[in-house]
């Protein structure tokens, strides 16, 4: 068992962390465009104007795919790229960039996996109240139709949505884009985008497209550090109200009674009309797991102070657990009973700031990267041969790039970025990656 020959290796990236020509050719704004222009949210403030370059540098990227050996190639595309209003007349310079990304990667024999909504909302939808509003929804359905029908022939692979819970953070908590801090609000701008989902399937569905589809959805799976009560309360009600919000309706068909009720008795519930459920429920024909890490918790000090000196941590600190893959194929399946394939869409790891180089060559030599990563290989494997279905595997991701609120502090690139020249060179992992690849596509 393990990879057979068909199991797809990819890298991943999105829109505006790589693209930058941020108002290139009649690209409209995103929410992330003016979001960095509010003081003190994102690190230096930078924006993410120039990012990687790739809108002018796509062969670049290319080039490195290749060299890399994969299958597949994750993307996403930018909606006020294609739309610069969310809505209304196509930008035809934009509409032809990704035809010509796609034909590319066709000719190269690199799959496209095309993300339709990677955390770029128009900012003109935003003015119209974003993803609380309600119109949203078609709004959504409607651009994600006019890609399906722009290249649905070509494109085999798609998603609906990344990492719904990006709206919650950008509605409620104020750390993403657009900034606001309203929890109902929040809860809402996640029910929507989780119909947006639904509709978007449907609108699927009734085009020409002939490839897959499916949703993006991370898992951070809560670990209580002690059998106390307490310590499992809070790992239940961080797990229902982070992954479970997103998984649980579209994978299982309803949001779950512990949720409803608390939300209700917070006076946060939100609006699901008739007809909401079963959208969100919609079949799709695989479910994309992004997973980094499993997430430790506890009221215990004792219990804190232990797992912090006892721990295996990475260099960033962030704590070295493989095995979390396979803890969340597992899982998902559990639950939900799953009879779609999982494709993992994303994983991967980050260094701050610099990266140690090798002094003779100058490359990165980024043995965490590896460590990781071939850690997280390893546990996808013995899910497989345990007879889980798991499709694919992309590292996040193919170079350094725009990191959110981190900007370009955090990178997880196996290929370095210069942000000056958009040069970009491979690091140690990028030459592991393709190794690894190659032995298995050689077995
Ligand atoms: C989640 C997101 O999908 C992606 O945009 C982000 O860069 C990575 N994970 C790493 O944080």
């Amino acid at each position: 068992m393990g990879f057979g020959k068909d199991f797809i290796f990819g890298l991943a990236t999105s829109a505006a962390q790589i693209e930058g020509g941020a108002f290139d050719d009649g690209r409209g704004p995103s929410i992330w465009d003016e979001f960095a222009k509010i003081p003190g949210k994102i690190h230096n403030n930078t924006p993410p104007t120039t990012a990687c370059g790739s809108y002018r540098h796509f062969d670049r990227d290319l080039k490195n795919l290749l060299d890399v050996g994969v299958d597949s190639y994750r993307m996403s595309i930018s909606w006020s790229r294609v739309l610069p209003e969310g809505k209304g007349a196509l930008n035809q310079k934009g509409v032809d960039y990704y035809k010509r990304c796609f034909d590319k990667l066709l000719s190269a024999g690199i799959k496209p996996n095309v993300t339709l909504y990677h955390w770029d909302l128009p900012q003109a939808l935003e003015d119209e109240n974003g993803w609380v509003n309600r119109d949203t929804v078609g709004y959504f359905s409607d651009y994600a139709y006019k890609m399906f029908e722009l290249y649905g022939d070509v494109v085999p692979l798609w998603s609906t949505v990344n990492e719904p819970i990006a709206t919650y953070v950008g509605y409620a908590l104020g750390g993403f884009a657009p900034g606001r801090t309203n929890e109902k609000e929040g809860n809402q701008a996640r029910h929507n985008i989780l119909v947006a989902h639904g509709a978007a399937v449907d609108a699927f569905r009734a085009s020409k497209a002939k490839g897959d589809i499916g949703i993006v959805i991370d898992i951070w799976k809560r670990h209580a550090l002690t059998d106390s009560p307490e310590d499992k309360a809070i790992e239940k009600d961080q797990d229902e109200r982070n992954w479970k919000f997103y998984t649980d309706p579209v994978l299982g068909g309803s949001y779950s009674d512990y949720l409803l009720e608390h939300l209700a008795a917070e006076g946060t519930l939100m609006d699901i009309r008739p007809g909401d459920l079963e959208l969100m429920h919609r079949p799709i024909d695989y479910y994309g797991l992004n997973v980094y890490n499993r997430v430790p918790v506890t009221a215990d000090k004792q219990a804190e102070a232990d797992f912090t000196q006892g721990g295996n941590f990475l260099n960033n600190k962030t704590e070295y657990y493989p095995k979390a893959i396979y803890d969340a194929i597992k899982l998902v399946n559990d639950l939900y009973k799953l009879r779609i394939p999982i494709i993992v869409t994303e994983n991967g790891t980050y260094a701050i700031g610099s990266e140690p180089r090798d002094p003779a060559t100058g490359m990165i030599e980024d043995d965490d990267r590896i460590k990781y990563v071939s850690g997280f290989l390893s546990w996808l494997e013995k899910a497989l041969d345990e007879g889980y279905d798991v499709r694919g595997y992309y590292l996040w991701s193919l170079m350094d790039n725009y990191e959110w609120t981190a900007a370009y502090n955090f990178r997880f690139g196996i290929y370095e970025t210069d942000f000056e020249t958009f040069e970009c060179k491979p690091k140690k992992s990028a030459l592991w990656y393709r190794d690894f690849i190659k032995k298995v596509k050689e077995k």
